[in-house]
């Protein structure tokens, strides 16, 4: 969780605006309830990835049904706001361990409050082929223009056999 003793002002991943929030927006939006960092930090604190959760719901008219199947019209999810890692650390799998991170807290979230999946805005086609990866999928599959995507709390474990080595 990002706390006072890191350093934001140098995280430089490859979207700009990734790295102005944190720099300016992901103290207040802590202190407002409104979106927790969770970071990996380097040996002098660095923030060198990071990633932004909050609680969300889904209007069930706008899932697909096996989203929206024997759901209430809100559908209760954990929204995935942001993810960058330092253009420095890439390729060395920070990302993914924020992932599965996450995946982890979703787990945690629904044993305690029920969260039905996990569900990512992804930032650009890239973005959107790599969380394919992880076995989330198009929440509007007839609209190309979308990027959000999501993924079944209920199928989170296998995401997890598949990406944890054992
Ligand atoms: C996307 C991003 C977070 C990945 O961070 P990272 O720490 O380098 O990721 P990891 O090291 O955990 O994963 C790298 C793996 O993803 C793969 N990958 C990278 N881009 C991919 C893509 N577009 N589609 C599919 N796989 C991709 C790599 O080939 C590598 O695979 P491997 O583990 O089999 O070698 C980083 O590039 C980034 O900050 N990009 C800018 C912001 C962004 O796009 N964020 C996503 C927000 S929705």
């Amino acid at each position: 969780m990002l706390a006072d003793k890191h350093h934001r002002t140098e995280f430089a991943s490859k979207t700009e605006s990734l790295n102005e929030w944190l720099r300016k927006y992901s103290g207040q939006n802590r202190r407002g309830n409104t979106a927790a960092t969770w970071v990996i930090a380097d040996h002098e604190y660095r923030v060198v990835a990071y990633a932004t959760l909050s609680m969300t719901s889904v209007d069930k008219s706008d899932c697909p049904p096996a989203l929206a199947k024997g759901t209430p019209r809100q559908v209760p999810a954990l929204l995935v706001g942001r993810l960058a890692t330092d253009e420095r650390f890439e390729g060395m799998g920070l990302a993914t361990q924020l992932v599965l991170h996450i995946l982890t807290t979703a787990l945690e979230l629904n044993a305690t409050a029920a969260c039905r999946a996990v569900i990512v805005n992804a930032l650009n086609v890239d973005a959107y082929a790599w969380w394919q990866r992880f076995g989330f999928e198009p929440l509007d599959p007839a609209d190309d223009a979308s990027l959000d995507l999501y993924l079944l709390t209920a199928d989170i474990a296998k995401t997890l056999e598949r990406m944890v080595p054992s």
